[in-house]
């Protein structure tokens, strides 16, 4: 459903199947909502279509649907709610392709207020932010940020990562898999890079290693928001 994504559902298949074979269970299906495009509920019903093409299909992961939103100026107007993970709280931010401006903070921030949002900054890694923007985006309530996993391959993204890192707040692994040639899954790299061992001299793979770590233990939390326990669970605790 994305100008950008796969062509078609065999495609879409595709990808699941690679994701599974790199150890994901359970995919956050969150194509790109873009307010100039269309409304919400517009989004929302292409988007019910497409999942159900994808869902009729041998599928071998679990998919819960949400959305990439573009944020923009008049953000906290339109229903931010409906377009959460699953039936969390959880929604998933896309900066525009803009330098860095006061009013991406407040809008995502009046968002999180009116809606009660739990808001995870989608690749934070990709805008060239300084360590103070960050500590600006850290600030908003509740934030998680948001990393892509194929960066932790590169040597050049490793400084903007452990700045992201080191700013207080739950980070996860996104895979920011669009299709299965130029943008295919990459959750391998968890595996490759936790497998290598971290020679006393190789600070580069022991700071890969940690961020990984950390975002593993963020990635339970952020999982916890999206998947209350059912009440049977509960009660059996
Ligand atoms: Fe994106």
């Amino acid at each position: 459903m994305d100008f950008d994504g796969t062509d078609h559902v065999r495609e879409s298949v595709a990808m699941c199947k690679q994701l599974k074979s790199q150890g994901v269970a359970t995919v956050c299906a969150t194509p790109h909502f873009y307010p100039w495009n269309e409304d919400v509920d517009a989004f929302l019903a292409r988007r019910d279509k497409a999942l159900a093409v994808l869902q009729a299909e041998e599928c071998p992961v679990e998919i819960i649907p949400g959305a990439e939103v573009q944020i923009f100026q008049a953000l906290p107007e339109c229903r931010v709610d409906k377009m959460c993970i699953g039936e969390s709280n959880v929604v998933l931010f896309e900066m525009p392709r803009l330098p860095f401006q006061t009013w991406m903070i407040t809008s995502i921030e009046n968002a999180v207020y009116k809606y009660a949002l739990t808001p995870v900054i989608a690749h934070i890694e990709r805008y060239g932010f300084t360590a103070e923007q960050l500590r600006k985006f850290a600030h908003i309530p509740n934030v998680v940020f948001q990393i892509t996993v194929s960066e932790l391959n590169h040597k050049r993204s490793l400084k903007m990562l452990d700045m992201v890192s080191s700013c207080g707040v739950p980070v996860v692994l996104g895979s920011d898999a669009h299709n299965m040639t130029s943008r295919a899954p990459q959750f391998d790299v968890i595996g490759e890079k936790t497998a290598e061992k971290a020679g006393l001299f190789n600070r580069q793979l022991k700071a890969t290693q940690t961020i990984i770590e950390n975002c593993l233990y963020a990635q339970l939390i952020l999982e916890n928001k999206i998947r209350t326990p059912m009440k049977t669970e509960v009660q059996q605790q």
